[in-house]
């Protein structure tokens, strides 16, 4: 069956073609980074977004198709990304996705777009094994996941605050240094020294594993050094940085650590655009990546770590499949700004 997927939660307008069943592949996908349109204001501007996503989905399907030699009449079933995200360009991706499979007549299915990271790293990997831990960190998201099976996700830990990526975003805005400030933290890191200074994890005062990284972000840009008047550029302000990275690291690799060895999982996955940064995979495969234990970690390649929608076609071919009850015609079908999993209860 040929899927074809939409992912407009964002700043990324993403259109997929995958196909699953007998061959398991991802046949095109096209992407549309708004990132330069936004780097100016620091940060994403929502009417902006909406506008751009309505002037580009079009093509890009067009595109899709195109470059997989298919016509829509080949189409299956159609996945979008239903939430969390922004309500403006979430709708522009429901539309589009609705007035397509009511005009062809092809079944539609929504998707969580957290659901969908965790998801991703089944694109190359079949063979991941339940229970798994998952660790979504994103620019609006930072999350430890229990899955039970596929469709029972139960939230382990979450930030209370900002999400880590959104914290790299904040720094790199604050000193200049550009949008989206992960890459750029990214890159930085390899010429400062991670152990200049220290920064202290932080603990919930009320005993639960959540996150927080606020602090993180209020000790780096009021850290003595920066008060003291540093520059960026100075070898001080690399080891900073660097030191900063470094400390986010090892904190989600902790909580991590504790979620596998108290949940007894069988697979550990890293999702997100923040699961893209070298020192975080490097330091997820050295721990978790080992061939003794009967643990195994997983993590996309890049491209599918940041949003995409072969991540949400994948998906919403696993809803279709697992839930032939659901009436994939009902074009009341909406989106939701909010995480869906907000509780520790289980979840479809
Ligand atoms: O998953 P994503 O594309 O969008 C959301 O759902 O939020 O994640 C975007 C986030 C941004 O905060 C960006 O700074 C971060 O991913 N990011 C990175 C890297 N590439 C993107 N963070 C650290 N290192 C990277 N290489
Ligand atoms: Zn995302």
């Amino acid at each position: 069956m040929y899927i074809l997927g939409f992912e407009s939660s964002c700043d990324e307008t993403a259109v997929a073609l995958i196909e699953r069943g007998e061959k398991n592949c991802v046949i095109d996908e096209q992407i549309k980074s708004q990132i330069p349109l936004h780097a100016k204001y620091g940060g994403i501007v929502p009417e902006i977004a909406s506008r751009n996503h309505y002037e580009v989905i079009d093509h890009l399907t067009t595109l899709v198709l195109k470059n997989a030699g298919l016509t829509i009449d080949d189409i299956g079933l159609i996945a979008l990304t239903r939430g969390p995200g922004l309500i403006g360009p979430l709708l522009v991706g429901l539309s589009f996705a609705k007035g397509l499979a009511f005009s062809n007549n092809i079944p539609i299915v929504g998707v969580d777009h957290i659901a969908a990271h965790i998801e991703s790293a089944f694109i190359e990997n079949p063979g991941i094994r339940y229970p798994l831990a998952a660790l979504v960190v994103s620019g609006g998201h930072t999350t430890l996941f229990y899955q039970e099976s596929k469709f029972e996700t139960e939230i382990i830990a979450k930030t209370r605050d900002d999400a880590v990526g959104e914290v790299m975003d904040k720094i790199a805005k604050f000193f200049g240094l550009g949008y989206p400030g992960g890459p750029v933290i990214d890159r930085m890191y390899g010429d400062g020294d991670p152990k200049r200074f220290r920064f202290t994890s932080p603990r919930m005062s009320d005993g639960s594993n959540d996150f927080s990284f606020s602090g993180y972000k209020t000790a780096v840009i009021r850290h003595p050094e920066v008060v003291g008047g540093i520059r960026v550029g100075e070898q001080v302000f690399g080891d900073l940085i660097s030191s900063f990275l470094y400390s986010v690291v090892n904190y989600l690799l902790g909580k991590a650590r504790a979620a596998v060895e108290e949940r007894g999982v069988k697979s550990i996955i890293l999702s997100g655009g923040v699961s893209r940064n070298t020192l975080l995979r490097e330091r997820f495969s050295e721990v978790f990546g080992g061939s003794e234990g009967d643990v195994r970690f997983y993590v996309p390649s890049p491209r599918f770590c940041t949003d995409n929608a072969a991540m949400v076609a994948w998906l919403g071919y696993e809803r279709y499949c697992a839930f032939p009850g659901d009436d994939f015609f009902d074009l009341s079908l909406n989106v939701y700004s909010r995480a869906l999993f907000k509780s520790r209860k289980k979840h479809r």
